[in-house]
């Protein structure tokens, strides 16, 4: 933590080292950070979990839970619960904790356009709007937040989806998908909106933040038996990323392409979209007072 003095010899509070603690999702390798001023104790969640059976089409709040518990035994006040983007692969619990812990949610304005369409593809006529209004806040490029006495800087940061932001906070970044670690290199960019050369330009400008800056990802996936990870550093992802380093952009997207066409659909995609294209909320019950979510056939 970095406290400064002003020249009036009074101390002005301007924490630079957040606390960051991750919890890792195995069913779904994400990772949830809780990012908290040290001094006031203020917090900010990032990509929270909701548990998700997609075979028996059950929620459940394990995870949820235990991110709660940790909040409440360390005292954490709960002033945001952001997203990094829209995610495919799992379901956000941002309105089940903000329920227990208080906070307003947020992500990046793009969300918007992406809403647009998967309201479309999904053919929602229950009454949603795709405005953002579902989030508490929306983030431009740029928007500067605060978590106490941290401050965060937002940077649009697309290509894995459009609206991808980044949450530069203190001496740490928060990436979302947009680097993985260094050894598994980038996400994928064929999600609806997503481009390759989009995320290398998004790449280019997150490596020109200071080296000693901490790069926390959304996911890991342990590659070749290594353990978990989700912490590197800017001046690791410039010297080390296997999908970046010595590549230019016109290679990088070539070989991001040919890698996309072989990937399979996430397995959460179809509920993940509905879901948190809500924000978290569930479509609204039907008449007989059950919720269901839709399987568009040969459309994604
Ligand atoms: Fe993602």
């Amino acid at each position: 933590m970095a406290v400064s003095s002003a020249t009036d010899g009074r101390e002005h509070r301007e924490v630079t080292t957040p606390e960051v603690t991750g919890f890792f999702h195995k069913p779904t390798f994400s990772v949830t950070y809780l990012v908290t001023d040290p001094i006031s104790r203020a917090t900010a969640l990032i990509d929270t979990v909701l548990d998700y059976d997609h075979k028996a089409g059950r929620t459940g709040t394990e995870s949820a839970d235990a991110l709660a518990a940790a909040a409440l035994t360390h005292d954490l006040k709960v002033e945001w619960i952001l997203e990094t983007h829209l995610h495919a692969d799992h379901l956000t619990a941002a309105p089940y904790l903000q329920k227990k812990l208080g906070g307003r949610t947020g992500i990046g304005a793009g969300v918007v356009g992406i809403q647009e369409t998967f309201a479309r593809l999904f053919n929602v006529t229950d009454g949603f709007t795709p405005d953002g209004s579902q989030f508490d806040h929306l983030f431009v490029d740029g928007e500067r937040f605060r978590i106490g006495a941290l401050e965060g800087t937002v940077l649009h940061t697309p290509g894995h989806t459009p609206g991808c932001v980044s949450y530069h906070i203190g001496d740490a970044v928060f990436v979302g998908d947009a680097l993985f670690m260094p050894d598994y290199g980038t996400a994928r960019c064929d999600f609806p909106g997503g481009d390759a050369r989009t995320l290398y330009r998004s790449i280019q400008r997150l490596l020109r933040l200071p080296d000693h800056t901490r790069v926390f990802t959304g996911h890991d996936y342990g590659p070749d038996g290594r353990s978990f990870a989700w912490e590197s550093s800017v001046a690791a992802q410039r010297t080390q990323n296997k999908h970046i380093v010595g590549v230019g952009e016109v290679e990088f997207v070539k070989r991001r392409e040919a890698r996309d066409v072989e990937l399979e659909a996430p397995n959460l995609i179809l509920p993940a979209l509905q879901v948190n294209m809500r924000g978290g909320h569930l479509p609204p019950p039907e008449a007989n007072g059950v919720t269901y979510l839709k399987i568009p056939v040969n459309r994604l």
